[in-house]
């Protein structure tokens, strides 16, 4: 049994470098302290479709785009939903994309796997004999850009380009940790829905998922006899093209950060955003293998979470406490029982750049004793 743990007013406060949440600026958490104002006002318009066009401009798409309330999670359930009747291809590479199978598992389809070792990446070639061997018709192929667990990228634009030649499986991909800090063509790879929760690269704090959907995945969820109601494609982009609001009550003080931090976002531009992450994230590899190794597959290390291989023998548990309490800075160990002592992860996106990713990892070179 759990036991209540008052909450107190007097924490301290801590840099984070975990993949996610990560740091939000400062005009960022004051946008979200305003007066209320209801969800079915013009001012909610204004604000709902600035957040949508402004997301689909950031990210150079023609597709649509949905901002719901929920975490991204939301849309690994919904998007098979929507789209798979019967037969669903998930590749698997660590946890997230274990959970996007079982998550299908649950609503009872049909799921193959496409597994990889933790650490390894997805290969189009691989998913093209699959599906060429297969005698299932996949509805959908599922694979996760950025597989936070072990980060991993994932090559999903090259994947895409093998989907492209089955027009009648779509593909789906979790974008949760890397959209925002990893430029993807979403258009030109045949990607159909990509999702992720913004408070990953997007920095922003949590509370909302963003959801990019295609025409073709659009049109196909009207023919299916089932789908999600609240994530349901239709109904989020019906809504908003007669009213430009959310179908159902939205957490409007996190869409006015969303405002807020999609400016910031767009002054900024995706190359340049995309160069800063490319920048944390060579440095941050640069001083794993000079200090350690990289987890990672070479070749497929991710732009915005590095997982590092504890090479050393370190107390992972123990250094991240040392950081937190001597540094007020936060990493992480390796995720779940697996990875935990094995591997550590420093989260480099969002608001962080080369320096304060510097300033981490001399913590952790003060503390370890490098
Ligand atoms: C790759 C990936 N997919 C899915 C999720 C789940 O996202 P959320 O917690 O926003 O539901 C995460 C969370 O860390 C993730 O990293």
């Amino acid at each position: 049994m759990t036991e209540k743990r008052e909450y107190r007013d007097d924490y301290p406060d801590k840099t984070l470098y975990i993949p996610g949440p990560t740091e939000v600026r400062e005009d960022v958490i004051e946008a979200m302290s305003q007066p209320m104002f209801g969800h079915r006002m013009d001012r909610m318009t204004d604000l709902y479709t600035t957040i949508v066009e402004d997301t689909k401009e950031f990210l150079g798409t023609d597709n649509d785009v949905i901002v719901l309330t929920g975490s991204g999670t939301e849309f690994m359930e919904s998007s098979i939903l929507n789209l798979v009747d019967d037969d669903v291809l998930v590749t698997t590479c660590g946890s997230f994309s274990e959970r996007q199978a079982n998550v299908a598992e649950r609503l009872g389809k049909d799921v193959d796997t496409l597994e990889y070792e933790w650490g390894k990446a997805v290969k189009p070639e691989d998913v093209r004999e699959r599906l060429e061997e297969s005698d299932a018709d996949y509805d959908a192929v599922t694979c996760v850009m950025n597989e936070s667990s072990t980060g991993v990228r994932n090559p999903i634009e090259e994947i895409g380009d093998v989907l492209a030649e089955y027009p009648d499986t779509y593909f789906i991909v979790d974008a949760v940790s890397a959209l925002g800090g990893d430029y993807v063509d979403i258009d030109a790879h045949g990607i159909d829905v990509l999702f992720t929760s913004v408070q990953k690269a997007f920095a922003m704090p949590p509370g909302l998922a963003v959801c990019v959907v295609s025409d073709a995945a659009y049109e196909r969820e009207l023919e299916s006899e089932s789908a999600s109601w609240y994530g349901g494609f239709q109904r989020s982009l019906d809504y908003y093209d007669r009213k430009g609001q959310t179908h159902s009550t939205p957490a409007i003080p996190v869409m006015l950060a969303y405002r807020k931090q999609m400016k910031h976002m767009l002054e900024e531009g995706h190359d340049a955003r995309d160069g800063r992450h490319r920048e944390m994230a060579e440095y941050t590899r640069e001083w794993a293998r000079e200090h350690f190794a990289m987890f990672p597959e070479e070749g497929y290390e991710s732009q915005t979470v590095s997982c590092i291989e504890n090479t050393r023998g370190i107390d992972v548990a123990e250094t991240i406490d040392a950081v937190s309490e001597e540094y007020d800075m936060v990493f992480s160990n390796g995720y779940g029982s697996q990875l935990g002592e094995q591997t550590f992860r420093i989260g480099h996106m969002g608001e962080h750049d080369r320096e304060s990713i510097e300033a981490l990892t001399d913590a952790i070179e003060d503390v370890v004793g490098l």
